[in-house]
């Protein structure tokens, strides 16, 4: 399915600006933004619950616009779960096939279906207020699948449930949605769950598409600062274009080069004019920090820094050093693997106020210009 130019404005200012996404058939696309960029709106012009200013929203070729939801071949899971209150679960997951007017036999065949997929057998007597929070959401999903939808559309199902349970959901949800092979298009402000459940992530900010993407391409060829700061932590290097096409830090930071030229990643389609500014991102787990145990990699850059803070994070430590020249502390990622993790004392490790070194290797960087 495509959305083609999509708009709509609550007021002077757009919720969702000109935004135009294919969504490949069976793929798991993902919005992810922050809190009021126009995720929710965006869904529901999908859905049919609101109407666009401008802008086509194409299923099987055909525009949706002025359809009501139920003719649409979309499926919602809302947030808040809406079931019915005062129906069981058996009738909650029927309800749509009966309002479709669906034979009864068929009716049963596909709310046995979603019970056995979604795990809920046992419970199809129950009435909402005497499930979890986990198997009411199982319900939100499974009132939707048994409709067949062509595309299924999910706002932030599991935000209200603990971590542990959102992680366990989120592989399930995952593993369903492979299996039936559904277009699904799952909004989220949380970045970490959108890289692990996505094939394609579309960052949005303000209203506005940010970039379109493979879960790698966003968090490790971001478009823009928007991206880079909102997918990940980013560590950012002011760096210049030179007259000889080269990128050299801009700041007063020395690098040494351990192999390479910092050049060595601009690509050639988005290299700059020479004198240009922009910024070299790296990644928290792609810094080295530069320890006795520790070699340099063969090529990238190295420069001193001083360790302002550290702190454990259970599989790695995390470390803000100062760079000469650089405003912003940087944070660098240290994985905790056996050597350096369980028993072993924390004091082999720098501590604040120390002086080391730490190196970029040279694939690390990536140009935001
Ligand atoms: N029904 C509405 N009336 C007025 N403003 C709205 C309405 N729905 C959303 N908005 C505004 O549109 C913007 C985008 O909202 P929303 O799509 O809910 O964002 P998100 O889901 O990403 O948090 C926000 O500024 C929000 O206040
Ligand atoms: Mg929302």
């Amino acid at each position: 399915m495509s959305l083609v130019g999509l708009r709509k404005a609550f007021g002077a200012t757009p919720a969702v600006d000109d935004l135009t996404l294919h969504v490949p058939r069976g793929s798991f696309t993902t919005l992810l933004g922050p809190s009021g960029c126009g995720k929710t709106t965006a869904l529901r012009l999908v859905g049919g619950f609101l109407e666009p200013d401008a802008g086509r929203v194409l299923i099987g070729g055909v525009d949706q616009v002025g359809r009501p939801p139920n003719l649409r071949g979309v499926g919602m899971v809302f947030q808040d779960y809406a079931l019915f209150p005062h129906l069981s679960v058996r009738a909650n997951l029927e309800y749509g096939l009966r309002m479709q007017r669906v034979e009864r036999a068929l009716r049963a065949e596909r709310v046995a279906r979603a019970v056995a997929l979604l795990g809920l057998a046992g419970l199809e007597g129950r009435y909402p207020h005497e499930l979890s929070g986990g198997q009411q959401q199982r319900v939100a999903l499974g009132r939707v699948l048994v409709l067949e939808p062509e595309v299924l559309l999910m706002d932030e199902p599991f935000s209200s449930l603990d971590a542990q349970l959102r992680l366990r959901l989120r592989a399930e949800l995952k593993a369903l949605q492979r299996e039936l092979g559904v277009t699904t298009i799952y909004v989220t402000h949380d970045q970490e769950e959108a890289l692990s459940l996505s094939d394609q992530v579309v960052v949005m900010d303000r209203g506005r598409v940010q970039q379109v993407d493979s879960p790698e391409g966003v968090y490790l060829r971001p478009a823009n600062r928007f991206v880079a700061e909102f997918v990940g932590q980013a560590n950012l290097l002011p760096v210049q274009v030179t007259a000889t096409g080269s990128a050299a830090p801009a700041g007063g930071l020395t690098l040494t080069a351990l192999g390479r030229p910092l050049s060595a990643r601009l690509p050639d389609e988005r290299r700059p004019e020479p004198g240009a500014r922009g910024l070299a991102m790296v990644r928290p787990e792609h810094v080295v920090l530069l320890t006795d145990d520790v070699p340099p990699p063969a090529g990238g850059w190295r420069a001193a820094a001083t360790v302002r803070a550290r702190s454990f994070h259970g599989g790695f430590e995390r470390y803000w050093v100062e760079l000469p020249g650089v405003t912003e502390p940087w944070l660098v990622d240290v994985p905790l693997g056996p050597s350096l993790g369980g028993t072993t004392p924390a004091s082999g490790r720098p501590a604040p106020g120390a002086s080391v070194s730490i190196a970029l290797p040279a694939f690390a960087a990536s140009w935001l210009w």
